[in-house]
């Protein structure tokens, strides 16, 4: 007879069996930074057990995979896991507007509604920039930066206290004098326009994912990273705007409250004005639409708010946004251009990007003429063909992008943009990898030849480049005539280039812009002395001349530091190189909420005689060590008792009062992190790179 089939076991073995396999994944992707699966498959298999475990609670496991998200606790936040954070008051949006006659009728609304209320003070609006970035909340205490939260849906977002602590300029301390209590203030965190034009050519040219579309998402995906040391090289700024309870700041207006935030020495935009008619507001928009693409920030409109506290309560709040405030937003510069062709570009690392040429077009303040068109998802998305007319914009205010196609623009002869098969340069058959962005899997295709003259090019010109080893005189053009004639295939060849060599490009170079003309034995000399002072450029430079992926300047710079020789650093274990210290930041220790959940557990079942204690922290302490609570030493009874000093206080403390006691402050070093620990570790171990 058949035995009857045993599922219990069949899923008990299974859910061993995802156990097994997701610690691997965790283990590949965090320590060794060599993921074997993409993020969505890796969802997959933590969804199947995560159901399993949910029908079988008697398997549960405090150490499961779906209960230690990833390897380490910058893992969870990679896996969209940063602890959730609840809003003390929700973080609202702003209702928008496009038009002078928008912002005239807001205004009259809000003109109306307190004469209704019979307000005889004036309307008054301060009117700020709208900076294109991610809203967070940041709370101090005692003046220490303890605690901050992106915004998330606005009622609850995800706790990036680290991230944000590794935000330039994010203030650890408030300037005294400040509240001694605890202070909740808000603002935006954005991504310089230098930073950004740099990161969009980084990830054009190495291709290992995505492509920020503009510097709000650069900035969101940026503060969302696993790696706080990441984080900390992508040149994200902050602006504060908001103190949630003002008139415990002393503030009765908008304006007040951005003095008091700028008296903190929290930044604070200083392009801000207060108007108190419409006519005012429309002069200042001018003003800031003339000089806002000189800004180094990109923002996307200005948000009117009514100045006074008093004037806002009147208002009130709706459901999304607050009835006292309205965002006037910019329309984005466009213009309209045809698609003339599209090439297809080989990066540094061996990315193949499609980009499209464009007829002429000026727009806000510079000609374009080609707008990368990122992979081919994304010209299928848009659909965009050779011989299409286009709408351009800039992402930003500083990349042209194409923003779609004009319908009704065809004659039949535009057919769909295949993207080759096939390397450009090389014509080595590519190799493909898939990605998620924005919940759609794009497909990316890389040049796998490491012999391509394109990429070889694309290396070379930028080990040359000013940033880089800056070699004046070795531009793409020189480049590309030096790997025609063979006289170099690598950047180490420059090093061994010899006058003789050299002296055809002064003839047959007449029409190499970057060569200049003048004396032929001249120009020779001068790009030898280039190549031979660019030996002294040291080691930062040369670890970011190398192209290797994940070490940027800023990472190049650290290990430069840290490590002192290339000797020393090809010697180094990846462990270390992970460690290197970025920099420092001030991490403030609390109690956490496991801490603060025994803690009122055992408070909530004192017994009467219990709670007959002296007033004073000294009793307090003696108390809490007398309960033997799992987890609390003496030091963390002292840290309760310090803070509440006596019983009844204490007992008074709800659950996030009793987790943000602090247990004193250290300073963290930040550091490099695995995946780009791991790129340079395999860099450094290839043999022909030695
Ligand atoms: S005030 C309740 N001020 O715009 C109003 N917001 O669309 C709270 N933003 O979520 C926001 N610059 O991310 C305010 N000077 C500024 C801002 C600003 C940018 C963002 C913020 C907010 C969004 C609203």
């Amino acid at each position: 007879m058949n035995r009857p089939f045993d599922f219990a076991a069949a899923d008990r073995k299974r859910v061993e069996a995802l156990r097994s396999e997701l610690r691997r994944h965790n283990e590949l992707y965090y320590n060794l930074a060599a993921p074997e699966i993409l993020d969505d498959r890796y969802d997959a298999l933590m969804e199947e057990l995560r159901g399993l475990e949910e029908a079988h609670p008697e398997w549960s496991d405090p150490e499961s995979p779906t209960r230690r998200v990833g390897a380490t606790p910058e893992a969870a936040a990679k896996r969209g896991a940063f602890s959730a954070f609840r809003h003390t008051v929700p973080m609202l949006s702003i209702a928008n507007t496009y038009s002078a006659d928008e912002v005239r009728k807001f205004v009259g609304r809000m003109e109306g509604a307190l004469r209704d209320a019979g307000n005889a003070e004036p309307a008054r609006f301060v009117v700020e920039l709208k900076i294109d970035g991610l809203a967070f909340t940041a709370f101090y205490r005692g003046g220490k930066f303890v605690r901050g939260a992106t915004r998330g849906d606005g009622v609850a977002g995800e706790d990036v206290t680290r991230n944000l602590a590794a935000v330039g300029g994010f203030p650890g301390r408030l300037a005294p004098p400040h509240p001694e209590g605890e202070l909740e203030v808000r603002g935006e965190v954005y991504m310089p326009s230098p930073a950004f034009a740099a990161l969009v050519a980084e990830q054009e040219e190495d291709g290992a994912g995505r492509v920020f579309a503009n510097p709000r998402n650069a900035a969101a995906g940026s503060l969302k990273l696993l790696d706080a040391g990441i984080v900390a090289t992508r040149g994200l700024e902050c602006f504060f705007y908001q103190i949630i309870d003002p008139g415990g700041a002393g503030a009765l207006t908008q304006s007040e409250a951005l003095a008091r935030l700028e008296r903190w020495r929290l930044p604070v935009n200083p392009v801000r004005r207060v108007c108190g008619s419409v006519g005012d507001i429309l002069r200042f928009r001018d003003e800031v639409d003339a000089g806002r693409r000189a800004l180094p920030y990109a923002i996307d409109g200005l948000v009117i708010k009514l100045d006074s506290f008093a004037h806002q309560a009147i208002l009130g709040l709706g459901s999304r946004s607050p009835n006292w405030a309205v965002a006037y937003k910019f329309a984005p510069d466009r213009a309209e251009t045809r698609v003339a062709g599209i090439r297809v570009q080989v990066g540094k690392l061996g990315r193949l990007t499609p980009v499209a040429d464009l007829d002429p077009v000026p727009l806000s303040g510079s000609t374009i003429t080609h707008a990368s068109l990122h992979n081919e998802s994304y010209i299928a998305e848009k659909d965009v063909r050779v011989g299409d007319r286009v709408v351009v914009e800039k992402a930003g205010e500083i990349i042209p992008q194409i923003a779609g196609v004009v319908a009704g623009g065809r004659d039949g002869s535009q057919a769909p943009f295949a993207m080759p098969r096939t390397c450009p340069s090389c014509g080595a058959e590519s190799s493909t990898t898939e990605t998620r962005q924005d919940g759609r899997t794009v497909v990316l295709r890389f040049c796998p030849n490491p012999a391509c003259p394109a990429k070889q090019l694309a290396r070379i010109v930028h080990f040359a480049s000013r940033n880089a080893m800056d070699i004046e005189g070795m531009g793409p053009a020189v480049v590309a005539w030096l790997l025609r004639r063979g006289a170099v295939r690598d950047a180490a060849d420059i090093y061994s280039l010899t006058p003789a060599q050299l002296l055809p490009l002064t003839k047959e170079g007449r029409d190499i812009a970057a060569v200049g003309d003048g004396e032929p034995t001249k120009m020779v000399d001068n790009l030898l002395r280039a190549i031979e002072s660019s030996k002294g450029r040291g080691l930062a430079k040369l670890l970011f001349a190398l192209s290797i992926p994940d070490i940027g300047e800023t990472a190049a710079q650290l290990l430069a530091k840290r490590f002192g020789s290339m000797r020393v650093l090809r010697d180094a274990a990846a462990a270390d190189i992970s460690a290197a210290a970025m920099g420092e930041s001030t991490a403030y220790r609390t109690l956490g909420g496991k801490s603060a959940a025994v803690l009122a557990n055992a408070l909530a079942s004192l017994k009467p005689e219990q709670r007959v204690i002296g007033r004073d922290p000294g009793a307090l302490a003696a108390l809490l060590a007398g309960l033997r609570l799992s987890g609390f030493g003496r030091k963390r009874c002292e840290a309760v008792a310090n803070r509440f000093g006596a019983l009844d206080d204490l007992l008074a403390a709800d659950a996030t009062e009793l987790a943000m006691v602090e247990m004193g402050a250290s300073r963290v070093r930040r550091t490099l992190g695995p995946v780009a620990a791991g790129s340079l570790r395999r860099f450094l171990d290839d043999p022909g790179n030695r």
